[in-house]
């Protein structure tokens, strides 16, 4: 049930033949923020004001007289300078709350569907992947279920970084630091160690160029920051310039401290800055390697195809455990046999051109021109996701296609949108679902412990381990009277955990960042998943208690009824959850589905605590407070797994 669309389609009718672009102020409707002013309030009178030429609190009165709300609502009240205060006739909510609960769906009806194409995941094969891949991989798994939920068709497309430089380095790794037994044994551990290893050194070598110059600036700077400090004070606009210059020289160190511990990292391990010296100019041999593969060099492909497999496995069994499965894994070495064949197309039609050797696209808007072809003829990033887009709207022919990635690649998607443009694709939705950066306790990007995809599974297994001791713990659980099996705790353990982790990732509004911290998501107290779950869980326990077999029959045969403020509040938050849902598929937002959820868990941790269910005056209201809990349990339910995230039904 739209409830917000439903009053604003009403306020829209009001407003018709009267005003200019009725529906643009019938919007104006929202969810009251306070319950002293009803349940929803318009603000339609005021911005009316100026083009009617009428005091706001007139222009309300009429709307009021003109706006029929009579089956949903009391009488419209007017507030303040000309707020439309609107509350929900209990009849309405209690009727409602019954078809709801005889519905399949909820009462969330299908959207006129749109085909979706959503690229996420998409970690770099043999490289460490990143809890930045878990963010990608939550956010646009919980967008696939909330678009087809709504009826849309989705095409999930894990678009793999298989094909790019790190190969290069394992290859070139592998080729002379490879320690054979170590890759017999365990080889996903011995590939990532080289890859490390390679990655160390390439740093260090480009940390001991960049040193000397570095070290100047900051000599520089510390002379600048002396200067202004003894200059005059009193001065602001001296003061401001030497906030400044303390400002760059706090700068200048930390770039000079960076460097230092990269060179030290090597330094410090004799086996590899004897390696370091060895293999001068690294990063250029890597290179040679990348382009050996990418050229059909044999030792390489030889390579690459050995290697995949390994990191594939390894890929999968995060993506097992998190439940999250793809329509396509098309990785870029998919799309690379294309890439000449699009660069010539776009020579051809003339959207790029040649300039310094190098094809580019030039960009209204943007100094530096998209390269897809490079002086020495190498593809990049932007050429295979041209080809990508290219293959997506021939072979799925989408309505949209939705990019969940980092947020540090705005600008390769705003040049490769604008590209797209150019390309003659007009209609196609191009989304950036950017989101922020994971941050450790020390407020920098969160590292794993080992860097490795090992040390992501080690991340799970630690949200689980300490989800068990959280919810499984003996004296709680004694105190809750729940007898478990060992293996019923592990299974409890395992959905609290993972739920956890997806749930800290999907509550955060994803374009901001946010602190990584497994002992707060997993509290039971708190907008966590843990504490959803556990009122799931108590509307099972409630409802197994009653004895009562809560089947269609029954539900026809209960009236509900709402007769306290608690109980009514919270009938009114389950019939947004279709507000809420279409919320989140508009914005790409699943944290709104994330607060409606905690909204609604909270609320019924209310209603637990202040409405006898089991023992309710009299049969009638006993009846109609169990399909309440029954409602929400569904609600809380189908939510929690449209974020991705299972349930238990004792915990
Ligand atoms: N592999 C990339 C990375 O880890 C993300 C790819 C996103 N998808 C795309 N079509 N560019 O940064």
């Amino acid at each position: 049930m739209q409830l917000l669309s439903l009053l604003a389609d009403r306020f829209e009718e009001a407003l018709r033949g009267w005003v200019e672009h009725p529906e643009e102020h019938a919007r104006r409707v929202a969810v009251a923020r306070d319950p002293r002013h009803g349940d929803y309030q318009a603000n339609i009178a005021m911005p009316l004001a100026k083009p009617l030429g009428q005091p706001p609190r007139q222009i309300a009165e009429q709307i009021v007289q003109r706006l029929q709300v009579d089956d949903i609502c009391m009488p419209p009240e007017i507030a303040g300078p000309g707020f439309i205060n609107l509350k929900v006739r209990d009849a309405f909510l209690a009727e409602s709350i019954q078809r709801m609960a005889q519905d399949d769906r909820l009462l969330v009806g299908n959207q006129t569907p749109r085909r979706y194409v959503i690229d996420y995941s998409a970690p770099n094969v043999a490289k460490p992947m990143h809890v930045g891949h878990i963010r990608s991989t939550v956010i646009g798994d919980s967008l696939c279920r909330v678009l087809r939920f709504l009826g849309h068709e989705v095409v999930s497309d894990n678009h793999l970084g298989d094909w790019g430089t790190q190969f290069g380095m394992i290859i070139y790794g592998y080729k002379h630091f490879v320690d054979p037994a170590a890759f017999e044994q365990n080889p996903v551990a011995e590939l990532s160690r080289i890859y490390r290893m390679v990655q160390s050194i390439i740093a260090f070598q480009s940390a001991q160029k960049k040193l000397p110059a570095a070290e100047r600036r900051l000599e520089r700077a510390a002379r600048a920051a002396q200067e202004a400090e003894t200059a005059a004070q009193d001065d602001p606009q001296v003061r401001k310039a030497s906030k400044q210059a303390a400002k760059e020289l706090r700068a200048a160190r930390e770039e000079v401290q960076a460097l230092q511990d990269k060179v030290q990292a090597v330094l410090s391990d004799p086996e590899l800055a004897r390696l370091a010296e060895a293999h001068p100019d690294l990063e250029k041999r890597v290179q040679l390697e990348t382009v050996k593969l990418h050229q059909g060099d044999e030792e390489n492909l030889g390579l690459w195809r050995q290697f995949m497999p390994i990191s594939i496995r390894e890929i999968e069994s995060v993506y097992r455990r998190l439940g999250v499965h793809f329509d396509h894994t098309l990785g870029e070495s998919f799309y690379h046999p294309m890439l000449p064949q699009i660069v010539q197309k776009l020579v051809d039609s003339g959207i790029a051109v040649e300039s310094d050797g190098a094809i580019c696209v030039f960009l209204e808007g943007f100094d530096a021109p998209m390269i897809i072809r490079k002086r020495d003829g190498a593809f990049l990033y932007a050429t295979t996701d041209l080809a990508t887009v290219e293959y997506r709207m021939q072979h799925f022919h989408p309505d949209a296609i939705l990019y969940v990635v980092d947020h540090r690649q705005s600008e390769h998607f705003q040049k490769l949108f604008a590209a797209v443009r150019k390309m003659g694709y007009a209609d196609v939705e191009l989304q950036h679902v950017a989101f922020g950066t994971v941050l450790g306790p020390d407020g920098r990007p969160f590292k794993t412990r080992s860097g490795s995809v090992v040390g992501l599974e080690y991340l799970l297994d630690e949200a689980v381990e300490r989800a068990y001791q959280v919810v499984c713990d003996a004296e709680r659980l004694e105190r809750a009277g729940l007898e478990l099996s060992e293996s019923q705790r592990r299974e409890i353990a395992e959905v609290v955990g993972i739920g956890a982790i997806k749930y800290a990732d999907l509550s955060h509004n994803r374009t901001s960042d946010y602190e990584f911290n497994i002992d707060q998501m997993v509290q039971l107290e708190g907008n966590t998943s843990t504490y959803i779950q556990y009122m799931y869980a108590r509307t099972c326990s409630i409802l197994r208690k009653s004895g009562e077999t809560i089947d269609a029959d029954w539900i026809a045969q209960t009236t509900v009824v709402l007769p306290t403020e608690v109980e009514r509040t919270m009938a009114l938050q389950l019939l947004q959850l279709e507000d809420a849902l279409l919320q989140t598929a508009q914005d790409y937002m699943p944290s709104v589905l994330a607060s409606y959820l905690y909204a609604l868990a909270k609320q019924y941790a209310v209603f637990f605590d202040q409405c006898p269910v089991l023992t309710a005056e009299d049969a009638e209201l006993r009846a109609s407070r169990l399909l309440l809990c029954h409602v929400v349990g569904r609600v809380l339910r189908q939510g929690l797994d449209l974020l991705g995230i299972n349930v238990v039904e004792r915990m």
